[in-house]
Protein backbone atom coordinates (compact mmCIF):
# COMPACT_ATOMS: atom_id res chain seq x y z
CA UNK A 1 0.00 0.00 0.00
CA UNK A 2 1.53 3.43 -1.16
CA UNK A 3 4.46 2.38 -2.78
CA UNK A 4 3.91 3.72 -5.49
CA UNK A 5 1.30 7.05 -5.76
CA UNK A 6 -0.21 8.59 -8.57
CA UNK A 7 -0.79 12.53 -8.48
CA UNK A 8 -2.54 14.01 -11.22
CA UNK A 9 -2.01 18.36 -10.74
CA UNK A 10 -3.72 20.64 -12.91
CA UNK A 11 -1.82 23.62 -11.53
CA UNK A 12 -4.28 24.41 -9.03
CA UNK A 13 -3.01 25.14 -4.81
CA UNK A 14 -5.75 22.11 -4.48
CA UNK A 15 -3.72 20.01 -6.31
CA UNK A 16 -0.34 21.66 -4.55
CA UNK A 17 -1.32 21.06 -1.28
CA UNK A 18 -2.36 17.27 -2.24
CA UNK A 19 0.97 16.66 -3.85
CA UNK A 20 2.51 17.97 -0.69
CA UNK A 21 0.15 15.39 1.19
CA UNK A 22 1.54 12.76 -1.11
CA UNK A 23 4.75 13.21 -0.04
CA UNK A 24 4.20 13.13 3.70
CA UNK A 25 2.39 10.19 3.01
CA UNK A 26 4.93 8.58 1.04
CA UNK A 27 8.17 9.59 3.28
CA UNK A 28 6.49 7.50 5.63
CA UNK A 29 5.94 4.37 2.83
CA UNK A 30 9.20 5.39 1.21
CA UNK A 31 6.78 5.59 -1.78
CA UNK A 32 7.55 5.99 -5.74
CA UNK A 33 5.00 9.22 -6.80
CA UNK A 34 4.07 9.65 -10.25
CA UNK A 35 3.07 13.00 -11.05
CA UNK A 36 0.94 13.19 -14.04
CA UNK A 37 -0.82 16.51 -15.77
CA UNK A 38 -3.53 15.59 -18.78
CA UNK A 39 -4.40 18.31 -21.49
CA UNK A 40 -7.82 18.18 -23.36
CA UNK A 41 -6.62 19.09 -26.87
CA UNK A 42 -9.33 20.50 -29.52
CA UNK A 43 -10.87 18.14 -30.81
CA UNK A 44 -13.94 17.28 -34.24
CA UNK A 45 -16.85 18.26 -31.40
CA UNK A 46 -14.77 21.65 -30.99
CA UNK A 47 -14.77 21.92 -34.99
CA UNK A 48 -18.32 21.69 -35.65
CA UNK A 49 -19.13 24.46 -33.00
CA UNK A 50 -16.92 26.70 -34.64
CA UNK A 51 -15.08 26.83 -38.32
CA UNK A 52 -11.58 27.14 -36.83
CA UNK A 53 -8.83 26.71 -39.62
CA UNK A 54 -6.13 24.21 -38.80
CA UNK A 55 -3.35 26.36 -38.27
CA UNK A 56 -5.71 28.14 -35.48
CA UNK A 57 -6.48 24.40 -34.02
CA UNK A 58 -2.55 23.05 -34.06
CA UNK A 59 -1.63 26.72 -32.15
CA UNK A 60 -3.97 25.98 -29.59
CA UNK A 61 -3.16 22.80 -28.79
CA UNK A 62 0.65 23.85 -28.98
CA UNK A 63 -0.23 26.28 -26.40
CA UNK A 64 -2.36 23.79 -24.43
CA UNK A 65 1.26 21.61 -24.67
CA UNK A 66 2.78 24.37 -23.18
CA UNK A 67 0.58 25.25 -20.05
CA UNK A 68 0.88 21.28 -19.44
CA UNK A 69 4.66 21.42 -19.38
CA UNK A 70 4.84 24.38 -17.36
CA UNK A 71 2.07 22.52 -14.89
CA UNK A 72 4.92 20.18 -14.54
CA UNK A 73 7.88 22.30 -14.09
CA UNK A 74 5.66 24.14 -11.38
CA UNK A 75 5.23 20.73 -9.64
CA UNK A 76 8.79 20.25 -9.53
CA UNK A 77 9.00 23.30 -7.14
CA UNK A 78 6.86 21.57 -5.19
CA UNK A 79 8.14 18.43 -4.89
CA UNK A 80 11.88 19.81 -3.63
CA UNK A 81 14.08 17.29 -2.55
CA UNK A 82 11.76 14.84 -1.88
CA UNK A 83 13.57 11.56 -1.13
CA UNK A 84 12.45 8.91 -3.11
CA UNK A 85 11.73 8.61 -6.73
CA UNK A 86 9.34 11.02 -8.87
CA UNK A 87 8.26 10.97 -12.51
CA UNK A 88 6.72 13.54 -14.08
CA UNK A 89 4.11 12.79 -17.04
CA UNK A 90 2.08 14.80 -19.63
CA UNK A 91 -0.88 12.91 -20.83
CA UNK A 92 -3.57 13.79 -23.73
CA UNK A 93 -7.16 12.90 -23.60
CA UNK A 94 -10.01 12.81 -20.82
CA UNK A 95 -8.20 13.73 -17.66
CA UNK A 96 -10.25 11.26 -15.54
CA UNK A 97 -10.10 8.54 -18.33
CA UNK A 98 -6.61 8.94 -18.55
CA UNK A 99 -5.88 9.40 -14.83
CA UNK A 100 -7.08 6.13 -13.77
CA UNK A 101 -5.68 4.34 -17.13
CA UNK A 102 -1.88 5.59 -16.14
CA UNK A 103 -2.57 4.84 -12.51
CA UNK A 104 -3.56 0.82 -13.75
CA UNK A 105 -0.46 1.04 -16.53
CA UNK A 106 2.07 1.81 -13.73
CA UNK A 107 0.62 -0.52 -11.23
CA UNK A 108 0.05 2.38 -8.88
CA UNK A 109 -1.56 1.51 -5.41
CA UNK A 110 -3.44 4.58 -4.61
CA UNK A 111 -4.05 8.21 -6.14
CA UNK A 112 -3.93 11.25 -4.03
CA UNK A 113 -5.51 14.22 -5.69
CA UNK A 114 -6.71 17.96 -4.77
CA UNK A 115 -11.07 17.93 -3.88
CA UNK A 116 -11.34 20.85 -6.60
CA UNK A 117 -9.27 22.31 -9.23
CA UNK A 118 -8.84 25.11 -11.14
CA UNK A 119 -12.62 25.85 -11.71
CA UNK A 120 -13.20 25.62 -7.98
CA UNK A 121 -17.01 26.72 -7.64
CA UNK A 122 -17.23 26.66 -3.89
CA UNK A 123 -20.84 25.43 -3.56
CA UNK A 124 -19.98 21.90 -4.74
CA UNK A 125 -17.61 19.63 -2.04
CA UNK A 126 -16.13 17.66 -5.19
CA UNK A 127 -15.16 18.68 -8.95
CA UNK A 128 -16.04 16.47 -11.83
CA UNK A 129 -12.37 15.07 -12.32
CA UNK A 130 -12.29 13.80 -8.15
CA UNK A 131 -15.41 12.37 -8.51
CA UNK A 132 -15.14 10.47 -11.16
CA UNK A 133 -11.71 9.37 -9.76
CA UNK A 134 -13.49 8.87 -6.89
CA UNK A 135 -16.04 6.70 -8.47
CA UNK A 136 -14.14 5.04 -11.05
CA UNK A 137 -10.26 4.27 -10.04
CA UNK A 138 -9.96 0.28 -8.97
CA UNK A 139 -7.35 1.39 -6.31
CA UNK A 140 -7.74 3.61 -2.94
CA UNK A 141 -8.08 7.45 -3.67
CA UNK A 142 -7.12 10.26 -1.00
CA UNK A 143 -9.22 13.38 -1.72
CA UNK A 144 -7.24 16.26 -0.05
CA UNK A 145 -9.29 18.93 0.97
N1 LIG B 1 -6.37 18.06 -16.23
C1 LIG B 1 -5.98 17.53 -15.07
N2 LIG B 1 -4.82 16.84 -15.01
C2 LIG B 1 -4.40 16.29 -13.86
N3 LIG B 1 -5.08 16.40 -12.70
C3 LIG B 1 -6.24 17.06 -12.70
C4 LIG B 1 -6.76 17.67 -13.87
N4 LIG B 1 -7.93 18.27 -13.56
C5 LIG B 1 -8.13 18.05 -12.25
N5 LIG B 1 -7.12 17.33 -11.71
C6 LIG B 1 -7.01 16.86 -10.32
O1 LIG B 1 -8.30 16.74 -9.78
C7 LIG B 1 -8.46 17.61 -8.66
C8 LIG B 1 -9.90 18.14 -8.67
O2 LIG B 1 -10.10 18.95 -9.80
P1 LIG B 1 -11.49 19.04 -10.58
O3 LIG B 1 -11.17 19.34 -12.00
O4 LIG B 1 -12.31 17.83 -10.27
O5 LIG B 1 -12.20 20.29 -9.88
P2 LIG B 1 -12.62 21.70 -10.50
O6 LIG B 1 -11.59 22.14 -11.51
O7 LIG B 1 -12.83 22.59 -9.32
O8 LIG B 1 -14.01 21.41 -11.19
P3 LIG B 1 -14.38 21.07 -12.72
O9 LIG B 1 -13.11 20.87 -13.51
O10 LIG B 1 -15.22 19.84 -12.64
O11 LIG B 1 -15.15 22.24 -13.19
C9 LIG B 1 -7.36 18.66 -8.81
O12 LIG B 1 -7.00 19.23 -7.54
C10 LIG B 1 -6.24 17.83 -9.40
O13 LIG B 1 -5.61 17.07 -8.37
MG1 LIG C 1 -11.07 21.06 -13.21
Amino acid sequence: MFKKIVVPVDGSESAWRALRQAMEVGMKFDSEIIVITVIQPYNNAALLAVPLDNNVISQSNADLEHIGQEVLRAAKDVVGDYKHNVTYTLEVGHPSERIIAAAKETGADAIVLGSRGLSGIAEFFLGSVSSKIAQYSNVPVLICK
